[in-house]
């Protein structure tokens, strides 16, 4: 399957990537090799996943050579002080065993630390080389137009949850209006999307399953999408989804199911920005 990528602001993104929060030991470490081996080419992971060290590992026993693979890690939101911020990006660097990252995001804003300061310290990360480009996650239309202003190097993508169930268009306007990518967390809804009826139907006429159609749709709309499986035959369906394509009807449809209880990742945490 030929890869498709997504560029933005100097970054060329491959459009899907394995997620892998949750995934743990042996089993994380035999999901991420074996999805290279299958050709998935952008691994997303975390320093709050505690998996970097599989990821390492599971990258290195792929064979895959380094400059192929494109890796994604984030800052927690315990750390965004700035000496923080480098102690944990070093951190990260040391259990995957890479000396660069291929792009660091800040995981979720604080409003505990000045944002000046946050970005400033993820500015300094990618001038020292320690990561190829920079994003930012879970950000608001403000703070994307924030992190912006303050930003010396130009930031990549902001991650965000988005699928079919939550309308994020505001957001995804604001974030391309400044160039940057919108990469896709939780693309099939934490599996939700698996047992959608529109999406199973809209799937037969495309001989495709659910979850290709919903990540597909999220494709087509420019997103880079990267959904998680711990089994290892999962892989492979998710990933086909470069071969067909959804047509404007269908494309509505699903706009449709957007709904104002869409959200699957919990914000009770996070601070009201909007
Ligand atoms: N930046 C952030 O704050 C943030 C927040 C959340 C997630 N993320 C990232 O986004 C990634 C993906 O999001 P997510 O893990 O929340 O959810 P997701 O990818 O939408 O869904 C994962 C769930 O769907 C199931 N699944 C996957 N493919 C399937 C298929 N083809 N058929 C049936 N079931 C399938 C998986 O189960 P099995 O394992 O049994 O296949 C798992 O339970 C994460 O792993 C992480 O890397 C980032």
């Amino acid at each position: 399957m030929a890869m498709q990528y997504v560029e933005a602001n100097g970054a060329r993104i491959p459009a899907i990537g394995l997620g892998t929060w949750d995934l743990r030991g042996r089993t994380c470490a035999r999901v991420v090799e074996q999805a290279l081996r299958l050709g998935y080419r952008h691994i997303d992971t975390a320093e709050m996943y505690g998996n970097e060290r599989e990821i390492g590992e599971g990258v290195r026993a792929s064979g895959v050579r380094r400059d192929d693979v494109f890796v994604t890690t984030k800052v927690w939101q315990d750390h965004l002080s700035p000496p923080e911020f480098e102690r944990a990006t070093k951190d990260s660097l040391v259990k995957l065993r890479l000396s660069e990252v291929d792009l660091l995001l800040i995981h979720w804003p604080s409003p505990r630390i000045p944002l000046a300061e946050t970005i400033g310290a993820l500015c300094r990360m990618k001038q020292a080389g320690f990561a190829r480009h920079v994003g930012i996650s879970n950000f608001t239309v403000p703070l994307v137009e924030e992190a912006v202003k303050l930003s010396t190097e130009p930031l990549v993508t902001n991650q965000i949850e988005w699928h079919p169930y939550l309308d994020q268009s505001k957001v995804v306007a604001a974030c391309r209006q400044h160039g940057l990518s919108v990469t896709a967390y939780s693309p099939i809804a934490r599996g939700r999307a698996v047992a959608d009826k529109q999406l199973r139907l809209i799937g037969l006429h495309h001989r495709k399953t659910a979850s290709q159609v919903c990540l597909r749709f999220l494709v087509q709309e420019g997103a880079i999408v990267i959904p998680r499986t711990s089994k290892l035959e999962r892989l492979e369906e998710n990933m086909t989804i470069f071969d067909f394509a959804l047509d404007p009807p269908e494309m509505d449809e699903i706009r449709k199911l957007a709904n104002r209880r869409g959200r699957v990742v919990d914000w009770s945490g996070a601070p009201n920005w909007d």
